[in-house]
């Protein structure tokens, strides 16, 4: 089985790599990414050598490029996690965020009309769902619940889910798509909140807590999500939505207060700053239809899943304190500074 994956050097892409060599060691496993500002050539190194993995930095909206890809690899599957991801950067600059996940989805799916493939999945998540009121806990997202988005960003996803399932019912591309909640693990990029909270409470700055911290967001261990896809992609149903989320709603100044705890350091470190314009309030997940189809269930709790991460934050020092130290620095200026 020969697998592109796109967007493999960013977070969870990455994870996924990792996965799947080990879960699949008889697949090759070509890794597509641009290596914007978010991916990092570092994080895929102890696999570069690896004969059935193979990396090519190409742009998804490259058709051209893509298109001798195809032609090299005959794919049997695409999992497209290729995105900008970061909701606070689309606020500041909608038009990316678009032409990636929008008109590089459409250029993946072209290639795969052309060419022919067993499966294309499309890695989406569950702010395509808009979100939900704090005060309405019996509330959750199902594969039915409309389309709703409010930020740049989860537009940009939702579109591209609706092209997809156009794709899928014109010209009955074998698709699946997957909606999962807000993940967090190992190389996950220090602007998302989980390492920018844990990576300045080490550096002993102040944690910018968005408004009072009371949006609730649905945290899965990243490992979970990929063991999530894999499934999917082998026994999904063509044509499927499936949610992936493990019932773990915790409010954001309650997980920075988690990592002040573990670390030893002051809650004294938390500063309230500026709301993000549009603020979602709370992501929940209802994962019925992917426990009952496909019998999967998230294997890491949370307590663990964050020890293992702050730990893992302790270790590879070397991997963010690069990426801290670079362009990064000009971003949590414009972002942070004066908010
Ligand atoms: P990330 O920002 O860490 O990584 C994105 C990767 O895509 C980077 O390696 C980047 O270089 C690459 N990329 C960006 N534009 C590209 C382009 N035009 N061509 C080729 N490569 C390009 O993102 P992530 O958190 O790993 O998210 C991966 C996917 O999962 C995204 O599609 C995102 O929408 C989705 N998702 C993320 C979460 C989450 O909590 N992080 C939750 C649900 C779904
Ligand atoms: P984030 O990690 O950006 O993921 P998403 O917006 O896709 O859910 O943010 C998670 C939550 O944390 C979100 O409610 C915004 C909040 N947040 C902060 O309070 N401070 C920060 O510095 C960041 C980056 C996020």
């Amino acid at each position: 089985m020969n697998i592109i994956v796109t967007g493999g050097a960013g977070f969870i892409g990455s994870n996924f790599v990792f996965h799947m060599l080990k879960a699949h060691p008889d697949y090759r496993i070509i890794c597509v990414d641009k290596l914007t500002y978010a991916g990092n050539l570092s994080t895929l190194k102890s696999v570069m050598d690896n004969p059935n993995f193979r990396f090519c930095k190409i742009d998804i909206c490259d058709r051209e490029a893509i298109y001798k890809l195809f032609e090299e690899e005959h794919p049997d599957m695409v999992v497209n996690f290729a995105a900008e991801s970061h909701v606070d950067r689309s606020i500041e600059n909608p038009q990316l965020f678009l032409e990636t996940n929008i008109m590089g989805t459409s250029v993946l799916m072209d290639a795969c009309r052309k060419y022919g493939i067993k499966r294309y999945h499309q890695v989406s998540t569950d702010e395509v769902y808009g979100d939900l009121p704090l005060d309405r806990p019996d509330l959750f997202f199902t594969e039915e619940t409309p389309i709703h988005t409010s930020s740049p960003y989860s537009s940009s996803k939702a579109s591209a889910d609706l092209l997809v399932l156009a794709y899928h019912r014109t010209y009955g591309l074998p698709v699946t798509i997957s909606r999962c909640s807000n993940n967090y693990g190992p190389y996950h990029f220090p602007e998302k909140l989980i390492p920018l909270m844990i990576i300045n409470a080490l550096n002993d700055k102040p944690l910018p807590v968005y408004g009072e911290g009371l949006n609730v967001r649905d945290w899965l261990y990243v490992e979970d999500h990929c063991r999530a896809i894999d499934l999917i992609i082998h026994k999904g149903r063509v044509g499927e939505v499936y949610n992936v989320g493990g019932h773990n709603e915790m409010r954001n100044i309650d997980i920075v207060k988690i990592i002040c705890e573990q670390l030893g350091k002051p809650e004294s470190l938390i500063t309230h700053v500026a709301d993000r314009k549009g603020h979602d309030r709370r992501y929940a997940i209802d994962p019925t239809k992917i426990h009952d189809e496909l019998g999967w269930e998230p294997e890491t709790m949370f307590a663990d899943g964050i020890k293992k991460t702050i730990q893992w934050y302790l270790d590879n020092k070397d991997w963010w304190e690069d990426i801290v130290s670079g362009e990064y620095q000009n971003y949590y200026k414009k972002m942070y500074e004066n908010r």
